[in-house]
């Protein structure tokens, strides 16, 4: 069995409502957490900040324990704002520096002031007879260029990228003077995104999978079906039956044991408690191939279907 890296299983504070959102951090830390995944558009992170302020105060962990990341968001990608919206994320966290800060998308839009709305989300103008998203003309190698001095200010120990494909990944490489650190992508037994895990990991980039779980962050978001979750699947329940365990822990253990870091999110403690006790069993190879089998490219998170949908806007990222 590998030794038990902590880090591999991170809390994600995407849709963590606001009011329990800091009880909720502090609880995690208080059994195990040590790596926090926050973003601009979350929505939270001064909440997240007075969590984990409480964990440090009462002596649960050090600042150097937490591993924490951050993300910027679409509207900061200009070079004259990646500074400034790090900066308030970093002070809504209540921290000095951040471990890990990540383009949260390859989709720059306009700059909205932070006193006109914060986060600012998708749409550009949401008081508008016609909201719709609006893209703004910054190419990606200048965010990149200014996460790069972010690094070299000594604010951040990682830079990263979010929803890369292989061809921007390939592209970012070719300028990039400061290598990323992470890749974070989408990825759960429906989807399990071989190729660009590979290519990351041939580039010594290492992998974090979001939504580890697949459609079950997608529910209360009707952009998936219960019917959709892979925990009911004969060869998640067989394993999760001889090995003694719930099925989410099969296909969590499933992520990290392939070689990515994992970002399950929960709201209730048991599943906290669930979704970090994976450590102390293994699939065998049979099992993992099983699984990985279940792939049928399947993308709960695409933009260019949400976007469309919700934002007025016909915008797709991954074609
Ligand atoms: P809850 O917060 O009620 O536990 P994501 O994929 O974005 O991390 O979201 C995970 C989703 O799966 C959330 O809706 C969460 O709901 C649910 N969940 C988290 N852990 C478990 C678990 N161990 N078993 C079943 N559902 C889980």
């Amino acid at each position: 069995m590998e030794s038990i890296d902590i880090y591999k299983v991170g809390l994600g504070l995407w849709k963590l409502p606001e009011s329990e959102c800091a009880d909720i951090v502090y609880n995690a830390i208080k059994i195990g957490y040590r790596h926090l995944d926050s973003a601009c558009d979350y929505g939270n992170e001064v909440e997240i900040g007075k969590g984990i302020a409480r964990a440090i105060e009462d002596g649960i962990c050090t600042r150097a324990d937490l591993k924490i990341t951050s993300k910027l968001w679409n509207t900061y990608h200009a070079k004259e704002h990646v500074e400034l919206a790090f900066q308030k994320s970093l002070s809504d966290l209540g921290l000095t520096y951040l471990d890990t800060y990540l383009i949260h998308f390859p989709i720059a839009q306009p700059f909205v002031p932070f006193d006109t709305r914060y986060p600012p989300e998708w749409i550009m103008d949401p008081e508008s007879e016609t909201p719709e998203m609006v893209i703004a003309p910054v190419p990606l190698q200048e965010t990149w260029q200014a996460m790069e001095a972010l690094s070299e200010k000594g604010l951040v120990k990682e830079i990263g990228i979010c929803n890369y494909t292989s061809g921007l990944l390939n592209d970012l490489m070719a300028y990039a003077k400061i290598k990323p650190a992470q890749l974070q992508i989408e990825s759960h037994p429906y989807l399990t995104q071989e190729r660009l895990i590979r290519l990351a990991k041939s580039y010594n980039i290492s992998v974090t999978a979001f939504s580890p779980l697949g459609a079950l962050s997608y529910l209360e978001l009707d952009m998936a079906k219960q019917s959709e979750s892979v925990l009911e699947q004969s060869v998640v329940v067989k394993a999760a039956e001889r090995l003694n365990k719930t099925p989410a822990q099969i296909v969590l253990r499933w992520g990290v044991q392939r070689g990515c870091s994992i970002i399950p999110k929960s709201s209730n403690l048991n599943r906290l408690k669930e979704n970090i006790s994976i450590f102390d069993f293994c699939l065998s190879d049979d099992e993992m191939m099983a699984i990985s089998a279940l792939n049928i490219n399947k993308r709960f998170n695409d933009p260019g279907d949400f976007c469309e949908a919700a934002f007025n806007k016909f915008y797709p990222i991954y074609d």
